[in-house]
């Protein structure tokens, strides 16, 4: 049997595309990354991929990277997805016991979820993934694993995420164009979720935000389960573009801004700078100017989150907290700004379980391979990371 497992991710994200080859000893559980990049990327817009071309010659420049820092030939691949038009819907299923002995069997159990994945859908729609969130037996609920339960009826509750079909049409162009082979496919504050929260919290009852450049994806936990999840189709370059706006200036110099002024911190005491300068770009405006055009943009989407908290009555109420990832979270301020404006703990999220990995905006990357992992260790020997859907979901089985 095999001693480690390699395997492939891949994040199309509307700033950037990162890869990663990590390596699991699966006598430590050790994770190690074997080669990562992140190259510049055209052609993904809001967290959508639009030009399935332009994204296809990013892979490709990511990919010889990769080649060129030693990794063994990249062919399948984890990859994400993103965009506002992913949804959560809850729905449920309902099979008869197959066995004459009436225990319940891992076949009953995937024909169960296949049955609740059986929703009258608009035809550009489909369900990516499905998540449970219990399972009935002879009408009896709040059971998390019914393997080997004796009953008659088994029915299961869950959560179904649906993407818009052209989106993950234009995503498979996308990576297979590169010539790679999309080995699972999973949203990405739900692989963000996966490597910066902890199973206690999820327990309890957390929050991931993901700040994106282009997208802030929002997924729920409670016991253990996902309860909720959506995608706000606005991120950190919405930031930049306002800076833009509001300076007069090119975006480069709005990013710069932003990365070397920005914060969402007041400033108090003697030193408190009146006056930014930029003087080869003729700009000069105060602090509290570009505090304002930041904070504007990033009330928006909380407001949003907290509107959503509002709708599963999770105001106030979720005591792992909110943790915020992303390359957009890394604005100074913002754990504080968070924790005033939703009520709730929060703080950054930094990838757990591979050791090394500092960058918020890598955290969807290592998600990614992380729940690859999961996936792949439940699975037979030998076997391949699920089809393009199979198995993935299971690490959220409760
Ligand atoms: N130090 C920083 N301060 C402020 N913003 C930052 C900082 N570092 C990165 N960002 C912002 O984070 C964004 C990139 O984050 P990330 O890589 O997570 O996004 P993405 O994955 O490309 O986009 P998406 O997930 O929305 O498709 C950019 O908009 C960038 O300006
Ligand atoms: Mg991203």
């Amino acid at each position: 049997m095999a001693k480690s497992i390699i395997l492939n991710a891949l994040d199309i994200g509307t700033s950037s595309i990162k890869m990663m080859v990590a390596q699991k000893d699966l006598g430590t559980g050790d994770v190690a990354i074997l080669a990562q990049t992140q190259v510049p990327c055209l052609g993904v817009r809001k967290g959508e991929v639009s030009n399935p071309q332009e994204v296809t010659q990013a892979i490709i420049v990511a990919k010889e990277q990769l080649k060129k820092s030693g990794a063994t030939k990249v062919k399948g691949v984890l990859v994400n997805i993103g965009g506002s038009r992913l949804y959560a819907v809850s729905s449920q299923g309902l099979v008869s016991v197959s066995r004459a002995d009436q225990k319940i069997s891992e076949e009953d159990i995937q024909r169960v979820l296949q049955a609740s994945r059986a929703l009258n859908l608009p035809s550009n729609k489909e369900v990516l993934d499905v998540f449970p969130k219990e399972f009935l037996v002879d009408g009896e609920g709040g059971i998390a694993d019914p393997l080997g339960l004796a009953g008659i009826r088994l029915e299961t509750k869950v959560l179904l995420i649906c993407a818009f079909s052209p989106v993950l049409e234009n995503l498979g162009e996308a990576v297979s164009g590169a010539g790679l082979e999309v080995e699972g496919i999973i949203p990405s504050s739900l692989a963000s979720a996966r490597a910066c929260l902890t199973l206690q919290q999820k327990e309890l009852g957390a929050g991931m935000v993901d700040i994106g450049a282009g997208d802030t994806g929002v997924s729920f936990f409670e016991e253990g389960k996902l309860i909720d999840f959506v995608v706000f189709p606005w991120g950190s370059s919405h930031i930049t573009n306002d800076i833009a706006l509001g300076l007069r200036t090119e975006i480069a110099t709005a990013e710069r801004i932003k990365r070397e002024f920005g914060t969402l911190t007041s400033q108090k005491g003697k030193k408190r700078v009146t006056k930014i300068e930029i003087p080869e770009k003729s700009l000069s405006f105060s602090p509290k100017f570009l505090k304002n055009i930041i904070e504007t943009r990033i009330s928006e989407i909380f407001s949003e989150i907290q509107k959503e908290l509002k709708k599963i009555s999770k105001q106030n109420l979720l005591p792992g907290g909110i943790v915020l990832t992303g390359g957009g979270a890394e604005l100074p301020g913002m754990v504080e700004f968070a924790k005033q404006r939703l009520k709730l703990p929060c703080r950054l999220g930094r990838v757990r379980d591979i050791p090394g990995i500092e960058d918020l905006a890598l955290s969807t990357c290592a998600g990614l391979l992380l729940t690859g992992f999961d996936s792949e260790v439940e699975s037979p020997p030998g076997g391949k990371v699920g089809g393009r859907l199979r198995r993935i979901f299971k690490m959220f089985l409760p």
